[in-house]
């Protein structure tokens, strides 16, 4: 009910999974918590699902429908949102598309969500093409860590795999980004596919010896919207770790923070690489994420199959409690697992730059 005694609607969009929804009593009023006992501590929210690139294990060259303005969700909206996940413990905030920085004024929400004071991180996930420009403000509005996709370091590479030829802009925002200490440290991301990054994995570990940034190699997943991954392009963390050490020893770093990446050390001490194997070496167990997507809807998982509309009820005038209630009822039925290793795997209802990665 609202202030004013209204019921609202707070409706629920996909076909909702077959556990035991619980009850308000077993939600808890605490720390968010699933069935299982996962705290939820990250949020992931997607301010715009268009994107100045075209990765081909993403988005198609064109033919994508984009959300119109008033589907998007406000910058006050996110930040009434992501106050009350703060107030349910909520601690890391990661903003992501699309690609963030084509969302106008972005540096205004980032403002915002600074001054909400029991969050710890707040982060930004850019492919990295306007950074350069856009660094500085960003780092003023009070943005603490970064991490930039790019893929290969090789210029006509990067222009097939991008569809954009935008190597030396990303790399012009990357040192950018060596001049703010408050964004150390700076992660690289490169999604390695097979047959394609083998022969990149010696340059970037090369890149991560010679320059402050960590760089870490994620294994391609079933999230591109022509539905063209295959199993076999999968190049695992393995296969690439085993490229690694037969020129640079590596030895792992101890690291209790639940996190997606695991952490390695070259072994003469001089930079760090890390791995992320969602495909080969699932981390759904200890799985802390959750996702908001640039049109208001509630995700559990990246592959969710369903969706929580939180747009509807804050529109509608739903309180805060209300609101709360509905984020409650949903994170008990977050995905226990993906399934992309089982048979009859279906994918997610979005693609990777509709969901916000
Ligand atoms: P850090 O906090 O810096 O460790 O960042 P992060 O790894 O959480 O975020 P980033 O945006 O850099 O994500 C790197 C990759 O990990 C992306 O491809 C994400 O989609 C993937 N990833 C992040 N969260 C999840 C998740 O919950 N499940 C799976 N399968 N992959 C995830
Ligand atoms: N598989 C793995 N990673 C992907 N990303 C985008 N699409 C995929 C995919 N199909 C990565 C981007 C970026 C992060 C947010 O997600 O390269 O680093
Ligand atoms: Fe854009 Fe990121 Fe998708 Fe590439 S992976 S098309 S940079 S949203």
């Amino acid at each position: 009910m609202t202030d004013n005694g209204d019921i609202i609607n707070l409706t629920e969009a996909g076909a909702l999974p077959p556990v035991d929804p619980g009850t308000p009593d077993d939600w808890g009023d605490g720390q968010l918590v699933d069935r299982v006992g996962r705290a939820i501590k990250n949020l992931r929210v997607s301010v715009t699902d268009r994107c100045n690139f075209r990765c081909h294990y993403c988005m198609p060259e064109e033919g994508l429908v984009w959300l119109k303005r008033d589907e998007l969700l406000s910058y006050e909206e996110i930040e009434r949102l992501v106050t009350i996940f703060a107030s349910m413990g909520v601690e890391e905030v990661r903003l992501t598309g699309g690609e963030p920085l084509v969302r106008r004024d972005l540096p205004q929400l980032i403002e915002k969500l600074s001054r909400i004071e029991s969050l710890t991180s707040l982060s930004l996930t850019t492919n990295g093409f306007t950074l350069e420009k856009m660094c500085g403000e960003l780092v003023a509005a009070g943005l603490q860590r970064i991490n930039v996709s790019m893929d290969t370091p090789v210029r006509e590479k990067f222009a097939h795999i991008t569809r954009r030829d935008a190597l030396p802009e990303v790399l012009a925002g990357l040192e950018e980004c060596e001049k703010y200490p408050e964004l150390a440290p700076i992660k690289v991301n490169a999604v390695a596919m097979r047959d394609f990054s083998e022969e990149d994995v010696l340059a970037f570990a090369e890149l991560a010896r010679r320059k402050p940034y960590i760089v870490r190699w994620i294994e391609f997943m079933p999230l591109d919207a022509e539905g063209k991954w295959d199993q076999q392009d999968v190049l695992t963390g393995a296969e690439l770790r085993a490229i690694i050490e037969s020129r640079y020893p590596l030895v792992p770093v101890q690291d209790n923070r639940i996190a997606t990446a695991q952490r390695f050390a070259f072994a003469d001490g001089t930079g760090e690489v890390g791995f992320i194997n969602p495909v080969s070496e699932p981390f759904c167990d200890t799985c802390d994420r959750i996702r908001m997507t640039a049109d208001g809807q509630f995700r559990t998982c990246l592959f969710s199959r369903w969706e929580t509309d939180l747009r509807a009820p804050l529109r509608n005038g739903a309180s805060d409690l209300e609101i709360e209630h509905v984020i409650r009822g949903a994170v008990w039925r977050k995905e226990m697992k993906h399934y992309v290793n089982d048979p009859g795997f279906q994918p997610a209802s979005r693609s990777m730059s509709q969901i916000g990665g």
